[in-house]
Protein backbone atom coordinates (compact mmCIF):
# COMPACT_ATOMS: atom_id res chain seq x y z
CA UNK A 1 0.00 0.00 0.00
CA UNK A 2 2.46 2.46 0.92
CA UNK A 3 4.70 1.59 -1.91
CA UNK A 4 1.62 2.55 -4.17
CA UNK A 5 1.50 5.57 -2.21
CA UNK A 6 4.90 6.55 -2.79
CA UNK A 7 4.78 5.66 -6.43
CA UNK A 8 1.73 8.00 -6.55
CA UNK A 9 3.43 10.67 -4.67
CA UNK A 10 6.43 10.75 -7.34
CA UNK A 11 4.46 10.67 -9.81
CA UNK A 12 2.67 13.39 -8.81
CA UNK A 13 5.83 15.38 -7.92
CA UNK A 14 7.27 14.82 -11.61
CA UNK A 15 3.74 15.74 -13.18
CA UNK A 16 4.09 19.19 -11.20
CA UNK A 17 7.59 20.22 -12.08
CA UNK A 18 6.40 19.10 -15.59
CA UNK A 19 3.67 21.58 -15.52
CA UNK A 20 5.96 24.17 -13.89
CA UNK A 21 8.56 23.63 -16.72
CA UNK A 22 5.99 23.93 -19.40
CA UNK A 23 4.48 27.01 -17.96
CA UNK A 24 8.06 28.52 -17.28
CA UNK A 25 8.97 27.73 -20.80
CA UNK A 26 5.40 28.80 -22.57
CA UNK A 27 5.68 32.50 -20.45
CA UNK A 28 9.02 32.91 -23.26
CA UNK A 29 6.87 31.64 -26.21
CA UNK A 30 4.61 34.07 -28.37
CA UNK A 31 2.26 32.61 -29.90
CA UNK A 32 2.42 33.40 -33.61
CA UNK A 33 -0.71 34.14 -36.05
CA UNK A 34 -0.37 31.61 -39.07
CA UNK A 35 0.45 34.91 -41.31
CA UNK A 36 3.40 36.05 -38.90
CA UNK A 37 4.67 32.41 -38.73
CA UNK A 38 5.15 31.97 -42.95
CA UNK A 39 6.36 35.87 -42.96
CA UNK A 40 9.12 34.55 -40.48
CA UNK A 41 10.18 31.77 -42.46
CA UNK A 42 10.73 34.06 -45.62
CA UNK A 43 13.83 35.03 -43.43
CA UNK A 44 15.24 31.52 -43.55
CA UNK A 45 16.54 29.49 -43.73
CA UNK A 46 20.43 30.37 -43.48
CA UNK A 47 23.01 30.05 -44.64
CA UNK A 48 21.35 29.95 -48.53
CA UNK A 49 22.54 28.16 -51.12
CA UNK A 50 25.93 29.22 -52.05
CA UNK A 51 26.44 32.25 -54.77
CA UNK A 52 29.05 33.15 -56.87
CA UNK A 53 30.63 36.78 -58.63
CA UNK A 54 28.67 36.81 -61.26
CA UNK A 55 30.71 36.88 -64.60
CA UNK A 56 33.78 36.06 -62.76
CA UNK A 57 35.10 32.92 -64.23
CA UNK A 58 37.57 32.70 -60.71
CA UNK A 59 34.70 32.76 -58.42
CA UNK A 60 35.38 29.84 -56.09
CA UNK A 61 38.58 28.79 -56.69
CA UNK A 62 40.68 28.14 -54.20
CA UNK A 63 43.57 29.95 -56.08
CA UNK A 64 42.13 33.01 -57.11
CA UNK A 65 40.67 33.17 -53.26
CA UNK A 66 44.34 33.30 -51.73
CA UNK A 67 45.43 35.57 -54.26
CA UNK A 68 42.78 38.07 -53.81
CA UNK A 69 43.48 38.01 -50.37
CA UNK A 70 46.53 39.05 -50.72
CA UNK A 71 45.55 41.69 -52.55
CA UNK A 72 42.69 42.93 -50.26
CA UNK A 73 44.77 43.38 -47.13
CA UNK A 74 48.15 44.93 -49.01
CA UNK A 75 48.65 48.72 -49.14
CA UNK A 76 50.65 47.54 -52.07
CA UNK A 77 47.66 47.87 -53.81
CA UNK A 78 48.14 51.67 -54.07
CA UNK A 79 50.97 53.58 -55.11
CA UNK A 80 51.89 55.46 -51.92
CA UNK A 81 51.17 52.51 -49.94
CA UNK A 82 49.01 54.32 -47.80
CA UNK A 83 45.84 52.63 -48.21
CA UNK A 84 44.56 49.22 -48.71
CA UNK A 85 41.24 47.40 -49.32
CA UNK A 86 41.38 46.42 -45.79
CA UNK A 87 41.69 50.09 -44.80
CA UNK A 88 37.60 51.14 -45.47
CA UNK A 89 36.82 47.04 -44.62
CA UNK A 90 38.29 45.68 -41.71
CA UNK A 91 37.47 42.44 -40.46
CA UNK A 92 37.82 43.38 -36.87
CA UNK A 93 34.68 45.81 -37.74
CA UNK A 94 32.72 43.07 -39.99
CA UNK A 95 34.77 44.74 -42.90
CA UNK A 96 33.24 47.99 -42.54
CA UNK A 97 35.02 50.87 -41.13
CA UNK A 98 33.31 52.07 -38.35
CA UNK A 99 33.40 55.59 -39.75
CA UNK A 100 30.61 57.80 -40.99
CA UNK A 101 31.75 58.38 -44.19
CA UNK A 102 35.43 56.58 -45.43
CA UNK A 103 38.38 58.04 -45.09
CA UNK A 104 40.67 57.59 -48.56
CA UNK A 105 43.02 60.07 -49.47
CA UNK A 106 40.46 62.94 -48.84
CA UNK A 107 36.86 61.94 -46.73
CA UNK A 108 34.12 60.37 -49.26
CA UNK A 109 30.66 60.97 -49.51
CA UNK A 110 29.29 57.31 -48.35
CA UNK A 111 29.29 55.02 -45.71
CA UNK A 112 31.26 51.70 -46.32
CA UNK A 113 29.18 48.83 -46.21
CA UNK A 114 30.42 45.48 -44.50
CA UNK A 115 31.27 42.93 -46.93
CA UNK A 116 29.36 39.50 -45.50
CA UNK A 117 27.71 38.28 -47.45
CA UNK A 118 28.32 40.66 -50.42
CA UNK A 119 28.05 38.15 -52.86
CA UNK A 120 24.24 37.68 -52.92
CA UNK A 121 23.73 41.25 -53.62
CA UNK A 122 22.00 41.79 -56.86
CA UNK A 123 23.91 45.29 -56.86
CA UNK A 124 26.92 46.56 -55.46
CA UNK A 125 27.08 50.07 -53.77
CA UNK A 126 24.39 52.13 -52.30
CA UNK A 127 23.56 53.99 -55.76
CA UNK A 128 23.98 49.97 -57.39
CA UNK A 129 26.41 51.36 -60.13
CA UNK A 130 27.96 47.92 -60.43
CA UNK A 131 26.54 44.72 -61.12
CA UNK A 132 29.23 42.21 -59.94
CA UNK A 133 31.97 42.05 -57.13
CA UNK A 134 34.61 42.17 -59.28
CA UNK A 135 33.17 45.26 -61.29
CA UNK A 136 32.82 47.17 -58.06
CA UNK A 137 36.35 46.67 -56.61
CA UNK A 138 37.61 48.30 -59.95
CA UNK A 139 36.11 51.42 -58.86
CA UNK A 140 38.25 51.67 -55.45
CA UNK A 141 41.11 50.39 -57.29
CA UNK A 142 41.55 53.29 -60.05
CA UNK A 143 39.42 56.19 -58.02
CA UNK A 144 42.43 58.97 -56.61
CA UNK A 145 40.25 59.42 -53.54
CA UNK A 146 40.56 56.18 -52.58
CA UNK A 147 43.48 53.55 -53.89
CA UNK A 148 44.51 55.52 -56.88
CA UNK A 149 46.10 52.57 -58.61
CA UNK A 150 47.27 51.42 -62.06
CA UNK A 151 48.56 48.56 -64.16
CA UNK A 152 52.09 49.93 -63.77
CA UNK A 153 51.87 50.03 -59.86
CA UNK A 154 50.33 46.29 -60.43
CA UNK A 155 53.76 45.38 -62.70
CA UNK A 156 55.60 46.54 -59.63
CA UNK A 157 54.83 44.67 -57.14
CA UNK A 158 54.58 41.84 -58.96
CA UNK A 159 58.21 42.20 -60.31
CA UNK A 160 59.16 42.35 -56.17
CA UNK A 161 57.03 40.08 -55.03
CA UNK A 162 57.76 36.46 -55.49
CA UNK A 163 54.84 35.04 -53.75
CA UNK A 164 52.43 37.24 -55.21
CA UNK A 165 53.51 36.58 -58.61
CA UNK A 166 53.25 32.62 -58.31
CA UNK A 167 50.25 33.28 -56.82
CA UNK A 168 49.11 34.94 -60.12
CA UNK A 169 50.35 32.80 -62.30
CA UNK A 170 48.74 29.71 -60.63
CA UNK A 171 45.45 31.91 -61.53
CA UNK A 172 46.25 33.55 -64.88
CA UNK A 173 49.48 31.79 -66.13
CA UNK A 174 51.80 34.21 -68.26
CA UNK A 175 51.51 38.13 -67.18
CA UNK A 176 49.44 40.13 -69.56
CA UNK A 177 50.64 42.41 -71.79
CA UNK A 178 47.75 44.58 -71.88
CA UNK A 179 46.85 47.06 -68.91
CA UNK A 180 43.23 46.61 -68.86
CA UNK A 181 43.19 42.77 -68.96
CA UNK A 182 45.72 42.75 -65.43
CA UNK A 183 43.38 45.65 -64.04
CA UNK A 184 40.39 42.84 -64.51
CA UNK A 185 42.38 40.14 -63.24
CA UNK A 186 43.01 41.99 -59.78
CA UNK A 187 39.19 42.90 -60.12
CA UNK A 188 38.64 38.90 -60.71
CA UNK A 189 41.02 37.70 -57.53
CA UNK A 190 39.63 40.35 -55.29
CA UNK A 191 35.88 39.65 -56.16
CA UNK A 192 36.68 35.95 -55.49
CA UNK A 193 38.28 36.58 -52.15
CA UNK A 194 35.42 38.88 -51.19
CA UNK A 195 32.47 36.18 -52.35
CA UNK A 196 33.99 33.81 -49.89
CA UNK A 197 32.49 35.19 -47.19
CA UNK A 198 29.49 34.59 -45.85
CA UNK A 199 28.27 35.03 -42.01
CA UNK A 200 27.59 32.07 -40.04
CA UNK A 201 23.20 31.17 -38.47
CA UNK A 202 22.45 33.94 -35.45
CA UNK A 203 20.30 33.44 -32.49
CA UNK A 204 17.56 34.70 -35.10
CA UNK A 205 18.53 31.78 -37.50
CA UNK A 206 17.90 29.13 -34.55
CA UNK A 207 14.76 30.80 -33.50
CA UNK A 208 13.34 30.57 -37.51
CA UNK A 209 14.24 27.10 -37.34
CA UNK A 210 13.09 25.82 -34.50
CA UNK A 211 9.32 27.54 -35.42
CA UNK A 212 9.64 25.52 -38.64
CA UNK A 213 10.03 22.33 -36.87
CA UNK A 214 7.56 23.80 -34.19
CA UNK A 215 10.11 22.80 -31.25
CA UNK A 216 8.65 24.79 -28.39
CA UNK A 217 11.65 24.62 -26.13
CA UNK A 218 13.99 25.65 -28.74
CA UNK A 219 11.97 28.56 -29.70
CA UNK A 220 11.88 29.67 -25.92
CA UNK A 221 15.23 29.96 -25.84
CA UNK A 222 14.89 33.33 -28.14
CA UNK A 223 14.30 36.09 -25.96
CA UNK A 224 10.94 37.37 -25.76
CA UNK A 225 12.28 41.24 -26.45
CA UNK A 226 13.35 39.44 -29.73
CA UNK A 227 9.79 37.87 -30.25
CA UNK A 228 8.25 40.78 -29.72
CA UNK A 229 10.37 43.02 -32.16
CA UNK A 230 10.01 40.41 -34.76
CA UNK A 231 6.35 40.82 -34.42
CA UNK A 232 6.27 44.74 -34.66
CA UNK A 233 8.92 43.63 -37.79
CA UNK A 234 6.66 41.65 -39.64
CA UNK A 235 3.80 43.51 -38.59
CA UNK A 236 2.96 47.09 -37.58
CA UNK A 237 6.55 48.34 -38.81
CA UNK A 238 6.38 46.61 -42.38
CA UNK A 239 9.88 46.47 -42.08
CA UNK A 240 9.82 43.27 -43.83
CA UNK A 241 8.39 44.34 -47.19
CA UNK A 242 11.88 46.14 -47.62
CA UNK A 243 14.23 44.21 -45.50
CA UNK A 244 13.12 40.61 -46.99
CA UNK A 245 14.26 37.37 -47.13
CA UNK A 246 17.51 35.42 -46.04
CA UNK A 247 19.34 38.67 -46.23
CA UNK A 248 16.87 41.45 -44.60
CA UNK A 249 16.95 43.11 -47.88
CA UNK A 250 14.38 42.99 -51.11
CA UNK A 251 18.16 44.54 -53.31
CA UNK A 252 16.26 47.11 -54.24
CA UNK A 253 16.53 51.18 -53.42
CA UNK A 254 13.77 53.23 -51.50
CA UNK A 255 13.87 56.66 -49.83
CA UNK A 256 13.31 56.52 -46.26
CA UNK A 257 13.36 60.39 -45.74
CA UNK A 258 16.83 60.49 -44.36
CA UNK A 259 17.86 62.97 -46.37
CA UNK A 260 20.19 63.41 -49.64
CA UNK A 261 22.33 66.61 -48.98
CA UNK A 262 26.08 65.72 -49.40
CA UNK A 263 26.58 69.32 -48.54
CA UNK A 264 24.78 72.72 -48.81
CA UNK A 265 23.94 72.85 -52.99
CA UNK A 266 25.23 69.50 -53.22
CA UNK A 267 23.38 66.15 -53.30
CA UNK A 268 23.70 62.46 -53.67
CA UNK A 269 21.51 61.53 -56.49
CA UNK A 270 22.04 57.98 -55.28
CA UNK A 271 19.98 55.27 -57.68
CA UNK A 272 19.75 57.78 -60.31
CA UNK A 273 23.67 58.35 -60.47
CA UNK A 274 24.33 54.99 -60.36
CA UNK A 275 21.78 53.45 -62.73
CA UNK A 276 23.58 56.16 -65.25
CA UNK A 277 27.05 54.96 -63.64
CA UNK A 278 26.24 51.36 -64.67
CA UNK A 279 25.70 51.99 -68.16
CA UNK A 280 28.72 54.28 -68.76
CA UNK A 281 30.76 51.64 -67.47
CA UNK A 282 33.17 49.75 -69.59
CA UNK A 283 32.83 46.93 -67.21
CA UNK A 284 29.39 45.85 -66.53
CA UNK A 285 28.27 42.32 -67.28
CA UNK A 286 27.33 42.92 -70.54
CA UNK A 287 30.52 43.69 -71.75
CA UNK A 288 32.92 41.78 -73.13
CA UNK A 289 35.11 40.97 -70.04
CA UNK A 290 32.26 39.44 -68.70
CA UNK A 291 33.17 35.75 -68.58
CA UNK A 292 29.84 33.70 -69.66
CA UNK A 293 27.51 35.81 -67.61
CA UNK A 294 24.45 34.42 -68.53
CA UNK A 295 20.97 34.88 -67.42
CA UNK A 296 22.38 37.60 -64.19
CA UNK A 297 23.27 40.21 -67.19
CA UNK A 298 19.63 40.74 -67.90
CA UNK A 299 19.06 43.06 -64.49
CA UNK A 300 21.65 45.34 -66.32
CA UNK A 301 19.90 45.21 -69.99
CA UNK A 302 16.52 46.10 -68.51
CA UNK A 303 17.60 48.34 -66.05
CA UNK A 304 16.84 52.40 -66.32
CA UNK A 305 16.70 55.23 -64.55
CA UNK A 306 13.31 56.32 -63.18
CA UNK A 307 12.35 60.27 -61.76
CA UNK A 308 11.57 58.32 -58.34
CA UNK A 309 15.07 56.93 -58.30
CA UNK A 310 16.67 60.09 -57.53
CA UNK A 311 17.48 59.88 -53.63
CA UNK A 312 17.10 56.31 -53.15
CA UNK A 313 19.57 54.20 -51.45
CA UNK A 314 20.08 50.36 -51.75
CA UNK A 315 17.71 48.65 -48.56
CA UNK A 316 20.33 47.24 -46.62
CA UNK A 317 20.77 43.49 -45.63
CA UNK A 318 20.34 44.02 -41.77
CA UNK A 319 22.69 40.82 -40.92
CA UNK A 320 25.05 41.73 -38.37
CA UNK A 321 23.55 45.11 -38.16
CA UNK A 322 24.29 46.08 -34.64
CA UNK A 323 27.99 45.25 -35.89
CA UNK A 324 28.27 48.29 -38.61
CA UNK A 325 27.51 51.54 -36.93
CA UNK A 326 26.49 54.42 -38.13
CA UNK A 327 23.82 53.65 -40.42
CA UNK A 328 22.54 55.01 -43.79
CA UNK A 329 24.37 55.83 -46.89
CA UNK A 330 26.09 58.61 -45.12
CA UNK A 331 26.28 57.32 -41.67
CA UNK A 332 24.03 60.24 -40.21
CA UNK A 333 22.71 58.25 -38.20
CA UNK A 334 24.97 57.03 -35.08
CA UNK A 335 23.45 54.30 -33.14
CA UNK A 336 20.74 51.51 -33.44
CA UNK A 337 18.58 53.11 -30.79
CA UNK A 338 18.40 56.05 -33.68
CA UNK A 339 17.79 54.03 -36.54
CA UNK A 340 14.30 52.51 -34.36
CA UNK A 341 13.71 56.44 -33.82
CA UNK A 342 14.03 57.28 -37.26
CA UNK A 343 11.13 54.96 -38.14
CA UNK A 344 8.74 55.89 -34.92
CA UNK A 345 8.76 59.40 -35.77
CA UNK A 346 9.26 59.42 -39.72
CA UNK A 347 8.86 62.67 -41.43
CA UNK A 348 6.56 61.98 -44.09
CA UNK A 349 7.21 65.18 -45.94
CA UNK A 350 11.12 64.62 -46.37
CA UNK A 351 9.68 61.14 -48.20
CA UNK A 352 9.18 61.64 -52.27
CA UNK A 353 5.15 61.85 -53.10
CA UNK A 354 5.40 59.47 -55.72
CA UNK A 355 6.38 55.52 -55.48
CA UNK A 356 4.25 53.39 -52.92
CA UNK A 357 3.74 54.68 -49.75
CA UNK A 358 4.89 51.46 -47.37
CA UNK A 359 6.14 53.81 -44.65
CA UNK A 360 4.36 55.61 -42.34
CA UNK A 361 5.34 57.04 -38.60
CA UNK A 362 5.52 53.85 -36.42
CA UNK A 363 4.86 56.26 -32.76
CA UNK A 364 6.73 53.38 -31.35
CA UNK A 365 6.40 53.52 -27.26
CA UNK A 366 10.02 52.91 -24.78
CA UNK A 367 9.27 49.31 -24.59
CA UNK A 368 8.42 48.76 -28.26
CA UNK A 369 11.50 50.81 -29.46
CA UNK A 370 13.50 48.32 -27.09
CA UNK A 371 11.87 45.54 -28.33
CA UNK A 372 12.70 46.20 -31.93
CA UNK A 373 16.13 46.51 -31.12
CA UNK A 374 16.50 43.58 -29.57
CA UNK A 375 15.58 42.07 -32.33
CA UNK A 376 17.97 43.61 -34.79
CA UNK A 377 20.50 42.81 -32.61
CA UNK A 378 19.68 39.36 -32.83
CA UNK A 379 20.64 39.24 -36.60
CA UNK A 380 24.46 39.42 -35.41
CA UNK A 381 26.60 36.18 -36.00
CA UNK A 382 29.46 36.77 -33.20
CA UNK A 383 31.71 35.45 -35.35
CA UNK A 384 31.57 38.24 -37.77
CA UNK A 385 33.99 40.72 -36.01
CA UNK A 386 36.42 37.69 -35.56
CA UNK A 387 37.16 36.56 -39.36
CA UNK A 388 40.98 35.28 -38.78
CA UNK A 389 43.22 35.73 -42.31
CA UNK A 390 43.46 31.91 -43.22
CA UNK A 391 47.45 31.17 -43.43
CA UNK A 392 47.70 30.36 -47.32
CA UNK A 393 49.13 27.32 -47.94
CA UNK A 394 52.77 28.33 -49.90
CA UNK A 395 52.61 28.56 -53.54
CA UNK A 396 54.93 26.51 -55.64
CA UNK A 397 55.29 26.49 -59.33
C1 LIG B 1 38.56 54.66 -48.88
C2 LIG B 1 37.71 53.60 -48.36
C3 LIG B 1 37.49 52.37 -49.21
C4 LIG B 1 38.45 51.56 -49.79
C5 LIG B 1 39.95 51.75 -49.79
C6 LIG B 1 37.72 50.48 -50.40
N1 LIG B 1 36.38 50.62 -50.18
FE1 LIG B 1 34.93 49.29 -50.76
N2 LIG B 1 33.53 50.64 -50.22
C7 LIG B 1 33.76 51.86 -49.64
C8 LIG B 1 32.55 52.66 -49.67
C9 LIG B 1 32.36 54.06 -49.12
C10 LIG B 1 31.58 51.87 -50.33
C11 LIG B 1 30.15 52.29 -50.73
C12 LIG B 1 30.34 52.81 -52.15
C13 LIG B 1 29.13 53.36 -52.85
O1 LIG B 1 28.03 53.36 -52.32
O2 LIG B 1 29.29 53.78 -53.99
C14 LIG B 1 32.23 50.60 -50.64
C15 LIG B 1 31.57 49.53 -51.26
C16 LIG B 1 32.18 48.31 -51.53
C17 LIG B 1 31.48 47.13 -52.01
C18 LIG B 1 29.97 47.00 -52.23
C19 LIG B 1 29.32 46.36 -51.04
C20 LIG B 1 27.81 46.34 -51.14
O3 LIG B 1 27.21 45.58 -50.37
O4 LIG B 1 27.21 47.07 -51.92
C21 LIG B 1 32.44 46.16 -52.23
C22 LIG B 1 32.20 44.74 -52.73
C23 LIG B 1 33.72 46.76 -51.91
N3 LIG B 1 33.52 48.06 -51.46
C24 LIG B 1 34.93 46.12 -52.03
C25 LIG B 1 36.16 46.78 -51.96
C26 LIG B 1 37.43 46.25 -52.44
C27 LIG B 1 37.62 44.88 -53.07
C28 LIG B 1 38.37 47.21 -52.21
C29 LIG B 1 39.85 47.21 -52.60
C30 LIG B 1 40.11 47.18 -54.03
C31 LIG B 1 37.69 48.33 -51.55
N4 LIG B 1 36.36 48.04 -51.43
C32 LIG B 1 38.34 49.46 -51.11
C33 LIG B 1 34.95 52.28 -49.10
C34 LIG B 1 36.19 51.76 -49.48
C1 LIG C 1 10.44 51.38 -48.02
C2 LIG C 1 11.44 50.36 -47.73
C3 LIG C 1 11.90 50.23 -46.29
C4 LIG C 1 11.13 49.90 -45.18
C5 LIG C 1 9.65 49.64 -45.11
C6 LIG C 1 12.06 49.85 -44.06
N1 LIG C 1 13.33 50.11 -44.47
FE1 LIG C 1 14.99 50.12 -43.33
N2 LIG C 1 16.08 50.86 -44.88
C7 LIG C 1 15.60 51.06 -46.16
C8 LIG C 1 16.59 51.76 -46.95
C9 LIG C 1 16.47 52.17 -48.42
C10 LIG C 1 17.69 52.00 -46.09
C11 LIG C 1 18.96 52.77 -46.44
C12 LIG C 1 18.62 54.25 -46.64
C13 LIG C 1 19.81 55.17 -46.82
O1 LIG C 1 20.95 54.73 -46.70
O2 LIG C 1 19.59 56.36 -47.06
C14 LIG C 1 17.33 51.39 -44.81
C15 LIG C 1 18.15 51.35 -43.68
C16 LIG C 1 17.87 50.68 -42.51
C17 LIG C 1 18.80 50.45 -41.42
C18 LIG C 1 20.28 50.87 -41.41
C19 LIG C 1 21.14 49.75 -41.93
C20 LIG C 1 22.53 50.15 -42.31
O3 LIG C 1 23.37 49.27 -42.45
O4 LIG C 1 22.82 51.36 -42.50
C21 LIG C 1 18.12 49.78 -40.43
C22 LIG C 1 18.68 49.32 -39.09
C23 LIG C 1 16.78 49.60 -40.90
N3 LIG C 1 16.65 50.15 -42.16
C24 LIG C 1 15.78 48.95 -40.18
C25 LIG C 1 14.44 48.99 -40.56
C26 LIG C 1 13.34 48.68 -39.67
C27 LIG C 1 13.49 48.22 -38.23
C28 LIG C 1 12.20 48.89 -40.38
C29 LIG C 1 10.77 48.79 -39.90
C30 LIG C 1 10.46 49.67 -38.78
C31 LIG C 1 12.58 49.30 -41.72
N4 LIG C 1 13.94 49.38 -41.77
C32 LIG C 1 11.69 49.57 -42.75
C33 LIG C 1 14.35 50.68 -46.63
C34 LIG C 1 13.28 50.36 -45.83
Amino acid sequence: MSFVCTRRRIAGLVLSMLALLTAAVSAQKIEFSAAERSRILTHGPWPPAPALDPGNAWAGRAEAIALGQRLFFDTRLSPDARLACASCHQPALAFADGRARSLGRVELERNAPSLWNAVHERWLGWDGAADSLWSQALRPLLEPRELGSNAAQLRRWLAQDRDLACRWAASFGTLADDDKVLLVQAAKALGAFVGSLQSAATPFDHFRDALAADDGPAQARYPASAQRGLRLFVGRGRCHLCHSGPRFSNGEFADIGAGFFVRPGQVDPGRHGGIQDLHRSEFTLLSHWADAPGETALKTRHVSPQHRNFGEFKVPSLRNVALTAPYLHDGRVPTLAAMVRHYSELDLDRLHADGERILEPLRLSGDEQADLQAFLRSLGDAGARRWQRPVLPTCRR
